[in-house]
């Protein structure tokens, strides 16, 4: 799989997916910059949430809030006093670690172990291994899951309780090694704040400290009101907006999972009090299905319910999507209660209650969040997308292709429309079929190299459809369409491409 991934960034790059930002000054960490694929494929994205959550859900609205907010707006959500990660340096490597990922990566190795163990009985009794018994019996896999369970604790106590010298003995007793000096000489933990800061106005004049946004939701609370007398909305209603986020990432890695400048597609959905638990399952409910049916794969998804909570939330879950690196957080639904809404009733002075004309009172509105990454649902697209085909042809020769299996609908082509030969009037053939479809799906032309090379080049980049023009068709006005899942190919009449392409690529 760490392989497979490896592969997968450099296909990313090569085809224009993903660059590193500023490669040519060697890169800026966990910064990456989307080429001309993959401003396509995230633009679908984006479109395939916003028409899901905001086109229809009539109790919906979107919204497109500024990056840089007043500063007391991060003192109100409690990003300046509690958005920290412990950190902790090794005195002989001079590097820098996030305590918490230290224990979890320990951990992944007593894990690892666990499966090492699991592997060897399964090779060892073959069909006859019954693995939920192994795992359940087995000494050695026994002690070392109870340990695992313990440092679990330990890690949740440490950090719920903020104690940061407990964290640094839990290191010490785990005996946690620097993974690049091997040494054991840590300095104390301490807390470092994500946010990034800048300043607003002249150096001259009495410059103010802003911070970049560490989530797209603030812009959305602040807004509650002007949005709610604006458009008339009922509770329960909801408002979401895709954006730019910022966060100081210490351990920058995984490539586009975990980056410094990230975008967030967030909902943020205004409720009475006392119904968030409901709305709380809806909302877990509605995003699986979003997911699911993208057609990635049932499996790949599975929830986590949270045991340690973020400070404004009262319930949250995760759902984790399952990465080339395994299980790991793509989005959170969060009841964060009327924390954030009171908050700033009381940093900005201005009431945020909503006068409720069924039951006459007015109150201060509970809220139940979606929250995704864009980068991250990228991520799951193209590692669930990427595969290493092997094709046996005719002759019983084996073939090789790379095959992006991206879902139609998000995929940055739609369609590559092909003369066979560059003369003979097929490229202005080709031109005209793609005049008439380019107003409504994403085509490219191409003309360059064999039919095979150009199927291939499309196969890497996704594409869904190429269409062939050959001599005949200029006969018959029929074309040849190959499908990139199954290369299968078909004549078709180019008064078909249409109804095919709004059937399969239509969102
Ligand atoms: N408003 C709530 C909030 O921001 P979060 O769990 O901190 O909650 C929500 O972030 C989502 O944003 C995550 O599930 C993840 O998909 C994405 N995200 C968070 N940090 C990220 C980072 N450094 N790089 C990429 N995506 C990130």
């Amino acid at each position: 799989n760490e392989d497979i991934f490896k592969k997968l960034i450099a296909h990313s790059k090569e085809y224009g997916f993903i660059f590193p930002s500023s490669e040519i000054y060697d890169g800026l960490g966990a910064v990456y910059d989307y080429g001309q694929m993959g401003a396509e494929l995230k633009n679908n994205i984006k479109r395939y949430w916003w028409d899901a959550m905001v086109r229809l859900n009539e109790n919906i609205v979107g919204i497109d809030s500024a990056i840089f907010m007043h500063p007391r707006i991060w003192e109100a959500s409690g990003h300046v006093g509690a958005f920290n990660d412990p950190l902790i340096d090794n005195k002989d490597s001079k590097k820098r670690y996030r305590a918490d990922v230290l224990v979890e990566d320990h951990i992944a190795k007593i894990e690892e172990k666990i499966e090492k163990e699991v592997e060897k009985a399964r090779k060892r009794f073959g069909e006859s291994f019954d693995e939920a018994q192994f795992r359940t019996t087995n000494p050695r896999v026994l002690e070392n899951t109870q340990k695992i369970e313990e440092i679990r604790h330990k890690l949740a106590d440490v950090m719920n309780a903020n104690d940061l010298e407990a964290f640094r003995q839990l290191i010490i007793d785990l005996d946690i090694v620097c993974p690049i000096s091997g040494s054991r000489n840590w300095t104390d933990v301490r807390q470092f704040n994500l946010m990034f800061s800048t300043q607003m106005g002249s150096v001259s004049e009495d410059a103010n400290v802003i911070y970049l946004r560490p989530e797209t939701a603030q812009g959305i609370f602040v807004n509650y009101l002007n949005v709610q007398k604006t458009g008339r909305m009922k509770l329960p209603f909801g408002i979401a907006q895709i954006g730019k986020a910022f966060r100081n990432e210490i351990v920058a890695r995984q490539f586009i999972f975990r980056m410094r400048e990230f975008e967030q597609m967030e909902m943020q959905f205004f409720i009475r009090p006392g119904s968030e638990m409901q709305w709380y399952e809806h909302w877990k409910q509605f995003r699986l299905k979003w997911h699911k049916a993208l057609g990635l794969g049932d499996r790949k998804y599975r929830f986590h319910d949270h045991d340690k909570l973020a400070h404004y939330a009262n319930a949250a879950a995760d759902i984790e999507f399952e990465f080339p690196f395994g299980f790991k957080e793509l989005e959170g639904i969060h009841s964060r209660t009327d924390f954030d809404l009171s908050s700033h009733e009381k940093f900005s002075g201005k009431k945020l209650r909503y006068f409720d004309p069924e039951t006459n009172e007015s109150y201060v509105p509970y809220v139940v969040e979606t929250s995704i990454g864009v980068d991250r649902m990228v991520l799951a697209v193209l590692s669930t997308a990427y595969e290493e085909e092997k094709i046996t042809k005719e002759d019983g020769s084996v073939d090789e292709r790379v095959v992006m299996r991206i879902p139609p609908a998000l995929a940055p082509i739609k369609m590559a429309v092909m003369p066979l030969i560059k003369k003979d009037g097929l490229p202005e053939k080709a031109r005209e079929i793609m005049n008439e479809l380019k107003f409504d799906f994403m085509c490219q032309y191409d003309e360059k190299d064999s039919i095979g090379k150009r199927y291939r080049r499309q196969d890497a980049i996704g594409t869904p459809f190429c269409v062939t023009i050959d001599h005949q068709t200029l006969e018959d006005n029929m074309v040849t369409i190959r499908y990139r899942d199954t290369m299968e190919q078909e004549r078709v009449p180019i008064s078909s491409l249409r109804g095919i392409m709004e059937e399969k690529v239509s969102m």
